[in-house]
């Protein structure tokens, strides 16, 4: 599956993506009660990207080891992360073998980047990166919801921001693809500095999406015993209209 160039994109990342970071600092709330009520103390973060939950919850007192594919996301990471109990690692979760964990973590979409059989795959992987008992959380963009009204707030996105002292523009128009059930996102980013010809990158990817019953049936089919969907950062799910599905499932 073709992906955005995160070498190129990880020094925006953070202020178009975790812009104000109140969805991740939320998230991280949601995650910590749900860890302390299942006595998790260590927790694996598959695609920590910069740091979103890895850094939130080593500040909560976890012992988390983070991976990513792009070392530019995780340099940004690392910074993020000094001082605190993180153990950093570039790696696909595709192949990854990262040891035993009581929890396991793969959030905003970052699942959407593989394949259906990658993804059937890596969940299988996910668990057996869990102790007994262990705790699985993923989330991904709701097919269903995002066929109806969800949708319309995807459609085109543009945010803009002062970063490292350069105006820099971010502009995304999204289509949905119904038969492969992906979405096509394609993006430009745009950086003035000063009087000079502006910098623009131009690029496109595309994300796979699930509906809760594939969703289910593929972690079903990966082992995890109860499993339970909640909407976007743990409020109630609804199959048809909550834009996202946060899955969390038990060894
Ligand atoms: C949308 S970001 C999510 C990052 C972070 N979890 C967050 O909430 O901000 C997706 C991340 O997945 C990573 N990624 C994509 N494919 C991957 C793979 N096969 N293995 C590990 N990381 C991957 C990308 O490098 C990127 O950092």
């Amino acid at each position: 599956m073709k992906q955005p160039d995160y070498a190129a994109y990880a020094r925006f990342y953070d202020y178009f993506e975790l812009a104000g970071c109140e969805e991740s600092e939320e998230l991280n709330i949601f995650l910590d009660e749900l860890f302390r009520m299942n006595s998790i103390k260590t927790v694996v973060d598959f695609a920590c990207g910069t740091g979103a939950q890895a850094v939130g919850l080593a500040r909560s007192g976890y012992k988390v080891t983070a991976a990513d594919l792009s070392a530019e996301m995780l340099k940004i990471a690392r910074k993020k992360a000094t001082g605190l109990p993180v153990k950093f690692v570039t790696a696909d979760m595709r192949v990854a073998e990262l040891g035993c964990h009581d929890a396991a973590i793969c959030i905003f979409n970052a699942i959407g980047h593989l394949t259906r059989e990658e993804c059937a795959d890596f969940f299988v992987r996910a668990r057996n990166h869990l102790n007994p008992q262990g705790v699985f959380v993923a989330d991904i963009l709701n097919f269903k919801a995002m066929s109806g009204k969800a949708f319309a707030q995807y459609r085109r996105m543009r945010r803009e921001a002062i970063i490292d002292g350069l105006l820099v523009q971010h502009v995304r128009n999204c289509t949905l693809l119904k038969e492969s059930r992906q979405l096509k996102i394609e993006s430009l980013t745009r950086s003035q500095d000063g009087k000079n010809t502006p910098r623009e990158i131009r690029d496109d990817w595309q994300m796979q999406l699930y509906d809760s019953d594939e969703f289910y049936t593929l972690l079903k089919s990966a082992g995890f015993s109860e499993i339970n969907f909640f909407g976007p950062v743990g409020c109630e799910f609804d199959s048809e209209t909550s834009d996202s599905i946060l899955a969390i499932c038990q060894k």
